[in-house]
């Protein structure tokens, strides 16, 4: 079924335009009244993708955690070398007060900007982030051609990630993003990251893309591909659902959460 993007907002934090998303001052107003959203899905949808790639041991750095519940998730899963950044003050000091509260006191939480990574190289056995990197595409223009600028700050972030993963490290990515729109930024050359994805959802479909640091193939070009997963959805389920699915933007996904 497809999805109506004039749907009604759920909430009354939305911008009204979605250049706020843009906008630090944008995340600090909304933090200020907002305890808990969800970007996308909660990770009841996506662990089964997620978690066999993490052990106890690992250190995993995750990339504008808002005022999501992903890195308590983790933690509850046995988790516990985690590292969250926003660059929302708010966000911060709110989710360290109420990680504090539940004693997940070994989760750090620091007020960074994903562009400009405050770590040295080589710390992070896993860096993820959900719906982090979207934000960056919302003045992107064209999907099929973004703008220089964007795809500049893109990369800028892909570097970074790529700096401070362990040798072997992994980048996960949970997005709207299709394939045919990220693989490019994912795969370029500079990367020594294999790039694969997996699909969930129903109806509308997000996309769980694990980068592995160390295992691009010697043939460096059309090195992404999908990994069929039992039990979710297969993508030409998405290719029918194209026409909506490219026209999405992020402050569409506000109303199909
Ligand atoms: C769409 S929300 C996603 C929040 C959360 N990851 C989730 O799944 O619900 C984007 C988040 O990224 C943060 N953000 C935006 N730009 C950022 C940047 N350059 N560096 C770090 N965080 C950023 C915002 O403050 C906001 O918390």
């Amino acid at each position: 079924m497809k999805m109506d993007p004039t749907l009604e907002r759920t909430n009354d934090v939305a911008p009204s335009t979605a250049l706020a998303y843009l906008d630090p001052r944008y995340w600090d107003e909304r933090f200020a009244q907002e305890e808990h959203y969800e970007w996308f899905k909660d990770y009841s949808h996506f662990r089964h993708l997620i978690l066999q790639h993490m052990k106890p041991s690992s250190s995993v750095l995750e990339l504008g955690c808002g005022n999501s519940q992903l890195c308590d998730n983790l933690y509850e899963d046995g988790i516990t070398g985690l590292t969250c950044i926003d660059l929302s003050a708010v966000a911060v000091e709110k989710m360290k007060k109420r990680l504090l509260s539940k004693g997940y006191e070994e989760i750090e939480v620091l007020e960074a900007d994903m562009l400009d990574l405050p770590f040295s190289d080589e710390c992070f056995d896993v860096v993820i982030e959900k719906g982090t990197m979207d934000v960056l595409f919302v003045d992107s223009g064209d999907p099929w051609n973004p703008q220089p600028e964007t795809v500049n700050k893109v990369n800028r972030m892909l570097q970074g990630v790529h700096r401070v993963l362990k040798p072997n490290g992994i980048f996960i990515s949970i997005t709207f993003g299709q394939p045919h729109f990220r693989c490019p930024l994912f795969d370029a050359r500079e990367f020594s990251w294999s790039v694969e994805w997996s699909t969930f959802g129903d109806g509308f479909h997000y996309f769980v893309y694990l980068l592995k640091k160390g295992q691009r193939s010697s043939d460096s070009s059309g090195n992404a591909q999908k990994v069929d997963m039992p039990s979710i959805s297969l993508f030409h389920d998405e290719l029918e659902d194209e026409d909506y699915i490219f026209r999405t933007n992020i402050d569409e996904m506000e109303c199909l959460n």
